[in-house]
């Protein structure tokens, strides 16, 4: 029976889904972070859990209650939540990178809290995380094998979104790519989102404005079908 209205289209797969923002440290007090809550993130994961998988959150600084039936794995930097996706890449059906991952971080962590010695602040010198779904991309490529059948990633864009967006899409290797309309007090933080859903080998799909679990549930029916 379909108790929740919705097709059990994911029933004993794998889906793993990255969300939050990630948090660079700079000392043991102080980070470099972004505005992502987890709330696009935290609607997949309730969505792919209705929808009967398997799902694993990799967590990044969320405040949020836990999605019921999911396992939480909690991260705090780039560093850290690439471990996590990457210790699940050989068992998942699906990733799903919602996560904003800071593309930088301090070149060094202070081991204790910097002083504010001088007047002059010295500056911050940063340097380039790991780019996760990029990774993902590649090492299903290259290994040819046993891999995520559906890599997705997502994508803020203010300008050419479409272009930019097919660009994104090629360059990481992923099925398919989110990608959200910011402004307009949409994507972070709020409850509604407005994205166009790029593919690899198909036609784009626009969402209109709506709740983040619409969203989700419209990724969602993209993703089951290349999983047959
Ligand atoms: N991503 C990632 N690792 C990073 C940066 C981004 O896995 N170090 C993932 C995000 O989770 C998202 C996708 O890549 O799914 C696109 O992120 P985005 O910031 O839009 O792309 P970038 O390649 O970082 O390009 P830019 O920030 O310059 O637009
Ligand atoms: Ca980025």
């Amino acid at each position: 029976a379909i108790l929740s209205g919705r097709p059990r289209d994911l029933a004993g797969r794998r889906v793993v889904v990255s969300a939050g923002g990630t948090r660079e440290a700079l000392d043991p007090v102080r980070f470099l972070g972004n505005r992502s809550s987890g709330l696009q993130g935290y609607a997949l994961a309730r969505a792919a859990v209705a929808r009967g998988a398997q799902v694993t959150v990799v967590s990044a600084n969320v405040t949020l209650d836990d999605p019921a039936g999911a396992t939480v794995v909690r991260v705090e930097s780039a560093r850290d939540m690439r471990d996590a996706v990457l210790a699940a890449y050989g068992t998942a059906d699906v990733i799903v990178m919602a996560a904003a991952v800071a593309d930088f971080r301090p070149a060094e962590r202070s081991g204790s809290k910097i002083k504010k010695t001088s007047d002059e602040p010295d500056p911050i010198h940063l340097t380039k995380n790991p780019d996760i779904l990029a990774e993902l991309g590649a090492l299903r490529r290259d290994t040819g094998g046993p891999g995520p059948a559906v890599i997705v990633g997502f994508a803020a864009e203010t300008d050419d979104i479409l272009a930019n967006g097919q660009a994104k899409l090629k360059r990481k290797g992923c099925d398919l790519l989110v990608v959200n309309e910011v402004g307009e007090n949409l994507a972070f933080g709020t409850p509604d989102n407005a994205a166009v859903i790029l593919s690899a080998d198909g036609p784009a799909v626009e969402v209109p404005r709506g709740p983040k679990d619409a969203l989700a549930h419209v990724v969602l029916d993209l993703v089951a079908p290349r999983l047959a």
